[in-house]
């Protein structure tokens, strides 16, 4: 079938046009990757290690960092939702989707895109230990320490960012921007569309 590359290299320009500045590189991310499936790794030898990804943000990222954990393991997913506006004051989230086997006795590794608030991850971390886990950590991609509400630190962290909406690499905003090989601060603008 023969692409249609005018009308590819128009929608890739779209999606780059709201993009105001390049905060990581997809190869600085591979790099970073790279060593955190290395310290993670080290870290497990021996164990039974479930990696849980949080859908949607976390799923690039955790295909590339479990090629990089060179250990057997099993891996799922959940999925939550924010309640609503009262999310920030009690840090309830729904499980939309949950994991699909019991996790006792095991090491449960949370893959998440982003840490903001906390709320999320405190939120899963209380609600997995309370299924006798064998441990639960956090790895997450980013981190965001200055717009932190409860105390929420992740095991491993990728990078540590400004408080900047950013996007790519399997962040969103609107459900879009989630392909973008890179991760970009959105511009203004795109905010308002
Ligand atoms: P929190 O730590 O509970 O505040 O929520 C973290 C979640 O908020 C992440 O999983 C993302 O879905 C979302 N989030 C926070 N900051 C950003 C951002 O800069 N870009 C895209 N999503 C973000
Ligand atoms: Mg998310």
């Amino acid at each position: 079938m023969n692409m249609d590359k005018t009308r590819e290299k128009d929608v890739n320009k779209t999606m780059e046009m709201d993009i105001a500045n390049v905060l990581l590189t997809g190869e600085a991310i591979k790099r970073r990757i790279a060593e955190l499936g290395e310290e993670i790794t080290q870290d497990y030898q021996g164990s039974e290690l479930l990696v849980l990804g949080i859908l949607k943000g976390a799923v690039l990222f955790m295909a590339d960092l479990i090629r990089e954990i060179k250990l057997p393991l099993t891996f799922d997913f959940m999925a939550v939702s924010s309640y609503g506006a009262s999310t920030y004051s009690s840090g309830v989230v729904r499980i939309l989707k949950d994991v699909e086997r019991s996790v006792e006795g095991v090491h449960i590794l949370i893959v998440e895109d982003i840490v903001d608030t906390g709320l999320t991850l405190k939120y899963l971390k209380e609600n997995l230990s309370r299924r006798n886990p064998e441990s639960v950590k956090v790895v997450t991609l980013l981190d965001k320490p200055g717009r932190r509400k409860v105390d929420m630190i992740p095991d491993y962290n990728g990078f540590a960012i400004p408080d900047e909406f950013v996007v790519g690499y399997g962040l969103d905003f609107n459900q879009k921007f989630r392909n973008l090989p890179y991760i970009g601060v959105l511009k203004p603008e795109a905010y308002e569309s």
